[in-house]
């Protein structure tokens, strides 16, 4: 059985999803927090928290857990400026917290969700896995610690592990039955969907000043399925090659926001007013990442290259929340 932790959540419900789609049987882990339960309609659902060691161990000793995949993490880049400790005791102490109860359940596979934040303000484009990695938020740093960590406990313990750095993760469920839903919610599809439907007056851009063809923030969306799917790529590649990597998860193309409205404008048919604002403080000008090397190591290829394929998905399931 795959554990799932944090598979109430965005992210992790699509990957608890496709991985029983292919016969995979497995438990998800959330304290809900920000999770949803609704989300786990496939597997067993398990409510802890991974601050309580106790209820870690738990999970372990009632089910046949042969490997992990770690989504349970805080992911507001600002928040974790503003409250740091709240980012380093969730996302780095209750992770090691997870390690040390997989080391003693002697667990030998591990995914992990890392971040493009792990790179900080990119110094060249496309980011491949070989750039520098200076993250500049306490979110990115919390994950780049912990990628140094399993570098460490992989070298040192019979774990290995996968590291996947997600650009920006977009769309649905194309069955609609889970999506993307943050409380609060501050991503950039969903908000202008949200326009969209008349639940809010207008989209913001932050900055219209930015060294980019249109002045807004170039950003690399990729589809959450496309996501899923990679991650059972690397529980496969744990499986089968006993070592451990990391792999960017982009589409290798840069949108900018105004190419973004416009697109959902397209999709949706309706005109998305826009506020151009001020730069919202931390944003890098442009993100794009080369995924080369999973498409080569992985066989991982992204089946929604399209924006507006993206958006459509995101659109369905927006319009039944
Ligand atoms: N943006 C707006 N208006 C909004 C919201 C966003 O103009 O109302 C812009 C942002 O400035 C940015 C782009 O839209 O240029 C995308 O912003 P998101 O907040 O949707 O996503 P981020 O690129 O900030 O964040 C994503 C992930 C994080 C991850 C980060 C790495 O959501 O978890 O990439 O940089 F850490």
């Amino acid at each position: 059985m795959i554990l799932i932790v944090g598979g109430a959540g965005y992210i992790g419900s699509h990957v608890n999803k496709q991985l029983n789609l292919q016969g995979y049987e497995t438990v998800v882990f959330d304290n809900l927090n920000y999770g949803h339960e609704d989300f786990v309609k496939w597997g067993i659902f398990e409510r802890g928290d991974l601050g309580k060691i106790d209820d870690i161990r738990g999970v372990f000793k009632k089910y046949p857990i042969e490997g992990v995949m770690h989504f349970a993490a805080f992911t507001y880049v600002g928040e974790s400026v503003e409250d740091p400790q709240k980012y380093y005791l969730n996302n780095l102490r209750n992770t090691l917290n997870l390690l040390q109860v997989m080391l003693e359940e002697d667990i030998k596979y591990f995914v992990f969700s890392s971040t493009c934040a792990t790179y900080g303000n990119p110094k060249e484009i496309p980011i491949t896995e070989n750039h520098p990695q200076n993250p500049i938020s306490p979110y990115g740093k919390g994950k780049y610690m912990v990628e140094q960590i399993l570098a460490d406990y992989s070298k040192a313990y019979d774990l290995n592990y996968v590291s996947l750095r997600y650009f920006n993760a977009a769309g649905a469920d194309p069955e609609a039955e889970i999506g993307e839903l943050h409380q609060p919610e501050t991503h950039l599809i969903p908000l202008i969907l949200d326009a969209a439907m008349g639940r809010r007056e207008n989209i913001q851009i932050f900055g219209t000043d930015y060294p980019t063809h249109d002045g807004t923030c170039i950003r690399d969306y990729i589809h959450v399925l496309d996501l899923a799917d990679a991650h059972i790529k690397a529980l496969k590649y744990l499986q089968n090659k006993n070592r451990s990597e990391v792999f960017n998860l982009g589409n290798g193309h840069g949108f900018s926001v105004r190419e973004v409205i416009e697109t959902a404008e397209k999709v949706t048919g309706k005109k998305i007013p826009v506020k151009e604002v001020e730069r919202r403080h931390g944003d890098p000008p442009v993100l794009v990442g080369s995924s080369q090397k999973a498409e080569k190591i992985l066989d991982w290829h992204p089946q929604y290259q399209d924006l507006s394929l993206i958006i459509e998905t995101a659109w369905r399931w927006h319009k039944r929340i």
